[in-house]
């Protein structure tokens, strides 16, 4: 889609009925089905504790066989468990979510040490910095602290950037999903006072801004820098459907992280950035009208491609934070679409009923398209950002900001 083209079709977002007020009805029907979600999710995650092992960290479901998939603590999703369940916790305040989640995160502890990983602030700080920001300890301080060092470690300064796989030591290879863990170092300044996390953090952002997006504000995935001078070498795609497609979880990605990057520093650029993201989303003409994307923009087969219901889950949460940085028509228009997402959410086409689904939250998603690996089951990344998404919404009807 071209730059020209993208500001049309957002203009007329902005113009078409999202820009009149959301009928007070519709609105305080979401927010007692929001309520809704969030006890049935708190249920449904019952189910998921009495399938799990104790060191063990849900991963997908396989329908076929009825197979629970779980990890050990070292893949970059431990965090979105423990994480999920705390946001539960936070309205529900049922303990036996609480405990669940401490009893994780006690065998995800160790992983503050592993600095072969750049996933370390989805693991984390989805975890530990949730379980602090709700009942603050010492230890949880000294984990995020860790954990932020051993991120830092993956610095590069003739790249400007954190390295995210290690597979070739001659490559250092940066995917926009990076943005993400920075929010685990912004935290770790304002914790020590060491401002050394803050200025990697910025660094890493200013140089993806400059190598990962292209004119239209579309990402890479990937961009592989040479690591003696910085140069890029390649951009590239692994799990979107061509080097030149809109991979969906990748822009989710990087919407989540300049928004989130704003939040922490104010830089105006970050949110100019996150606002030219939203309008490559919103107006992009092969977004459904229930605003779930396909699992990459460009996928083949549109309209019969499958959805990734963990970007859906991710923009809305992300929309729901930068529509409270903007103002007027454009507020009301993040606004509304999150709304949009967070219905098609809540309805039976992606939230499992409970008991079902392997007892994870919500269904269709997509993990690795390419490799024909996670197409059309539940992820434990969607569930988290649903959950966080639910939170954000209720939260903001109680500061009467709806
Ligand atoms: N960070 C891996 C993914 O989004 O699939």
């Amino acid at each position: 889609m071209n730059k020209r083209m993208g500001w049309l079709l957002f203009c007329c977002f902005l113009l078409s009925g999202l820009n009149a007020q959301h009928p007070v009805k519709t609105r305080k029907r979401l927010q007692r089905e929001v309520i809704r979600c969030i006890n049935a999710s708190a249920q449904q995650y019952k189910v998921m504790m009495q399938r799990l092992d104790a060191d063990r960290f849900p991963v997908t479901w396989y329908a076929k066989d009825d197979k629970l998939v779980t990890s050990g603590s070292e893949p970059w999703v431990g965090g979105f468990y423990p994480g999920a369940l705390l946001y539960l916790f936070e309205y529900t305040k049922d303990s036996s979510l609480y405990k669940e989640a401490l009893r994780k995160m006690q065998v995800l502890e160790k992983e503050q040490y592993n600095k072969t990983t750049h996933d370390l602030g989805f693991m984390m700080y989805c975890s530990f910095g949730n379980a602090e920001r709700l009942e603050p300890k010492p230890g949880y301080k000294e984990v995020l602290v860790n954990s932020a060092r051993s991120l830092a470690s993956r610095f590069n300064e003739k790249v400007g950037c954190i390295r995210s796989w290690d597979s070739d030591p001659g490559r250092f290879m940066v995917i926009i999903d990076n943005m993400m863990n920075l929010e685990l170092l912004f935290e770790a300044t304002k914790m020590t006072g060491d401002s050394s996390f803050y200025r990697i953090a910025v660094t890493h952002a200013n140089t993806t801004m400059q190598h990962h997006y292209r004119p239209d504000y579309s990402s890479h995935h990937l961009v592989i820098y040479n690591p003696k001078d910085g140069n890029v070498l390649k951009k590239q795609t692994v799990q979107g459907a061509a080097d030149s497609s809109a991979w969906a979880r990748g822009q989710a990605w990087g919407l989540y992280g300049y928004t989130m990057c704003y939040r922490e520093t104010r830089n105006p650029q970050y949110l100019e950035q996150a606002r030219h993201i939203a309008q490559f989303l919103l107006a992009h003409p092969r977004l459904p009208a229930d605003k779930i994307p396909y699992w990459d923009f460009d996928a083949p087969r549109i309209p019969n491609a499958p959805r990734d219901v963990s970007a859906g889950a991710v923009i809305c949460s992300a929309l729901l934070e930068l529509a409270t940085y903007t103002s007027g028509k454009e507020s009301r228009g993040y606004l509304r679409a999150a709304e949009k997402m967070l219905q098609s959410l809540c309805s039976p086409a992606y939230r499992a009923a409970i008991g079902e689904n392997g007892g994870f939250l919500l269904k269709h998603g997509v993990g690795n398209y390419p490799k024909n690996a996670d197409i059309d089951v539940p992820l434990i990344y969607a569930d988290y950002y649903y959950t966080e998404a639910l939170q954000r919404y209720w939260k903001l009807g109680t500061k009467g900001r709806l």
